[in-house]
């Protein structure tokens, strides 16, 4: 089969959270199925500073956006460690600035017109036939106006295309590329699409519609989340709309890519080690007690955070907790995040506090995540709501032991510590709240001074497999189901 996956994020080139490391390992895992894959992100600025290569080819770029002529190029590159291309859609006014999204907290007021010139460009891409996909792939709502562009027929797009079937990812249900309705015509959409069952949202236009109701399939990243997306709780607005495509959403569980993420063989770490040797895992939490500068203290119990700071992932909880722990002499902590500043600012507070026992690193650093998973004790991760999750998927095969909400692919990953019949390989909590999660953090303390008990705890972490091959698998199963679709 011949998959394109056109996502606006893919790892190593651009990476704000968990989509750039699926848009990759997915098709990684689907080429080493023996797919022909490609991919397709824009040509943001940082591609260039990190030094990624990539060549232009003869695919020029022309369309106009709110009344303005807009060109640019297809790169083509490689993805490391695999025979996937990647292709780059080239705009220097859209797409060379620092942020993939926004800056300094803020979206780009110009973000529509940046993604429609990206769908704009992935059509052109096909229609040159440099790659006619069977499957196109398409991840969150910066991509789903290609399903629309299909469905209206977008400039008699080539024939070749006429059996291609879409599949649309929802990431995340909360980000919904919400636009004003006068905003509509900068798409080049015809109006037939503005409608209660096309992208029309109560008066404005929603782009997750426009994948969720126009893809030949819908899929999101954890089964329990597929369901939870269908309520209230969870749709974020969208619940009603899920419910009535319903046969068409299917959970499918993210994977894990560990010939990145593997203590083994991992390059960013101070030392490697196994499940069979921990002692290499001493030396990372010393290591990065020491390049954070806390106290190396083996015997205390260092707990960590890696991701996006947003109201999401629960890190309120984790800054609430943190102070009576601290209070008590409990724990060091290394956070690692971007994003809001507000709970930036409130990890800086602590830190100011106990700089003996807080560290908090903001921005993305990629070498210091890997050191983090690596060197810490716990990790933590009480998100309000987490469609599938990676990071507590790689702690797992780190040997550091997660502490989740039971929600979403949490739910479907970590099975809770069970001391009497020794089961279990992480600390589950359920109610978002701090006294919550301050007592899961609790149990895992106590069970982290019996040295017996934690080690067959972290080991029975590192055993689990959430490798791509089952995954992949399904994504296979249900393309092939689409393709016989007429
Ligand atoms: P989400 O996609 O919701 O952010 P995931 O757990 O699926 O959550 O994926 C997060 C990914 O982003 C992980 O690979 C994690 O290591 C990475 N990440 C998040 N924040 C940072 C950061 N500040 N620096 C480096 N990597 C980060
Ligand atoms: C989103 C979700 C996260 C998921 C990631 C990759 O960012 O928040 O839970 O793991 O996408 O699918």
């Amino acid at each position: 089969m011949r998959i394109l996956m056109a996502s606006a994020e893919a790892s190593p080139f651009a990476k704000t959270g968990g989509l750039a490391d699926v848009t990759s390992s997915l098709s990684k895992a689907l080429a080493d199925r023996g797919h022909e894959v490609a991919i397709v992100i824009p040509k943001y600025l940082m591609i260039d500073r990190n030094g990624f290569r990539s060549e232009p080819i003869d695919i020029p770029l022309l369309t106009r956006i709110g009344g303005e002529e807009q060109t640019g190029w297809i790169h083509r590159g490689t993805l490391p460690g695999s025979d996937c291309q990647v292709y780059f859609v080239t705009n220097d006014h859209y797409f060379n600035r620092n942020g993939l999204y926004q800056e300094n907290g803020k979206d780009y007021p110009d973000n529509l017109e940046r993604f429609v010139f990206f769908c704009r460009g992935v059509l052109e891409l096909i229609r040159s036939e440099e790659f006619v996909p069977d499957i196109l792939h398409c991840h969150d709502w910066q991509t789903t106006l290609l399903p629309a562009y299909l469905e209206s027929n977008y400039e008699a797009i080539h024939q070749s295309t006429q059996s291609m079937k879409t599949v649309f990812t929802t990431h995340n249900i909360a980000f919904q590329g919400f636009f004003p309705r006068d905003q509509f015509e900068t798409t080049g959409l015809p109006w037939t699409l503005f409608t209660p069952d096309g992208v029309e949202y109560y008066g404005d236009m929603n782009l997750m519609k426009a994948g969720l109701v126009y893809s030949d399939a819908v899929t999101t990243v954890s089964e329990r989340y597929a369901s939870e997306i269908m309520t209230p709780e969870y749709g974020c607005g969208l619940e009603s709309v899920l419910l009535s495509v319903k046969d068409r959403v299917h959970g499918i569980l993210n994977g894990v890519d560990y010939d990145l993420w593997n203590p083994e063989t991992d390059s960013q770490i101070d030392s490697n080690y196994s499940l069979k040797d921990l002692s290499g895992k001493r030396r990372c939490k010393a290591a990065l007690q020491k390049k954070v500068g806390l106290p190396e203290k083996a015997d205390v119990p260092l707990l960590g955070s890696v991701g996006r700071f947003d109201r999401q992932k629960g890190l309120d909880l984790v800054a609430d907790i943190m102070e009576n722990l601290l209070l008590r002499g409990e724990g060091q902590f290394v956070i690692l995040g971007a994003g809001d500043p507000e709970i930036e600012k409130q990890f800086q507070r602590l830190q100011e506090s106990f700089p003996e026992r807080v560290r908090v690193r903001t921005g993305i650093d990629e070498e210091l995540a890997h050191q983090i998973q690596a060197g810490v004790d716990m990790f933590l991760m009480p998100s309000r709501f987490e469609p599938c999750g990676l990071a507590q998927l790689y702690s797992l095969k780190y040997g550091t032991v997660p502490i989740v909400r039971l929600t979403g692919g949490l739910a479907d990953t970590i099975r809770d510590f069970n001391d009497a019949q020794k089961d279990g390989f992480g600390f589950v909590f359920n109610k978002a709240d701090s006294k919550e999660l301050l007592k899961a953090v609790e149990r895992a303390i106590s069970v982290f001074r019996d040295k017996t008990a934690w080690e067959s705890l972290m080991k029975r972490g590192m055993a689990q497999d959430f490798s791509w091959d089952v995954s992949a698998e399904r994504y296979e199963a249900l393309y092939t189901q689409l393709m016989q679709e007429d």
